[in-house]
């Protein structure tokens, strides 16, 4: 697991936390962490090395060597799939929707539009909230089905409930998070946390 602990993200995250942001805030603090989240995630990322000419002279330029596919979970993911693709032009990308059920808190699918085959392509699925963990496993669970076995979670936010519960599934998962925070309470939102992280950028339906 890798935290993001860099002052930058920390303000981000700050103005995503706070209650007094109105929606566009939260939007913009979201898109700025999501491209601090997905540079960290991407560091090892493996590159082949390109010959270009500069206007001066001839030179190692560098590209992604297996660019992933970017995952979105809906609806919150969406707020990080712009960025995330602006810094990855060429991820391709899937989508899985998810409801969790207030009540019962369990994950409930209503789309899913991915590659049959994800073997031997890296994948990284975007969503704000990891909280019980359930919508992640769910997740995790489709693409593991396809062949993926590099995946990683990028969350602006984690539970210790959500990270227990992903090592204790075996799925083959690496998160990386601006921050664990201290627990679940009785709805199953993350203290301190920010909320409801889909309500919070579009509104409550
Ligand atoms: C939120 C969040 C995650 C999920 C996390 O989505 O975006 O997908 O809850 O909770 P979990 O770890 O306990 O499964 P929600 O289901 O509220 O839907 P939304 O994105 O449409 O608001
Ligand atoms: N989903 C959210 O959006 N927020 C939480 O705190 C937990 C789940």
């Amino acid at each position: 697991m890798l935290v993001v602990e860099h002052p930058l993200a920390r303000a981000r995250l700050t103005t995503m936390r706070d209650a007094r942001t109105d929606s566009a805030a939260f939007r913009a603090a979201l898109h700025e962490l999501t491209v601090m989240l997905i540079y960290e995630a991407m560091r090892d990322a493996p590159v082949r090395i390109e010959r270009i000419h500069t206007p001066v002279a001839r030179t190692d330029g560098y590209r992604l060597a297996n660019p992933p596919l970017l995952v979105p979970v809906l609806r919150a993911g969406l707020g990080m799939a712009d960025q995330a693709h602006k810094l990855i032009p060429d991820a391709q990308m899937g989508f899985v929707g998810l409801a969790r059920d207030e009540e019962t808190l369990q994950p409930t699918p209503y789309m899913e539009s991915l590659p049959e085959d994800l073997s031997d392509r890296p994948v990284l699925v975007l969503d704000p909230m990891l909280a019980t963990g359930g919508s992640m496993v769910h997740t995790i669970r489709l693409l593991a089905n396809r062949g993926a076995t590099d995946v990683t979670a990028v969350v602006a936010l984690a539970a210790p409930e959500g990270i227990q519960l992903l090592e204790d599934s075996g799925l083959p998962v690496r998160v990386v998070t601006a921050s664990v925070d201290e627990r679940l309470n009785d709805s199953g939102y993350i203290v301190p946390g920010l909320g409801d992280a889909g309500d919070r950028q579009y509104g409550s339906v």
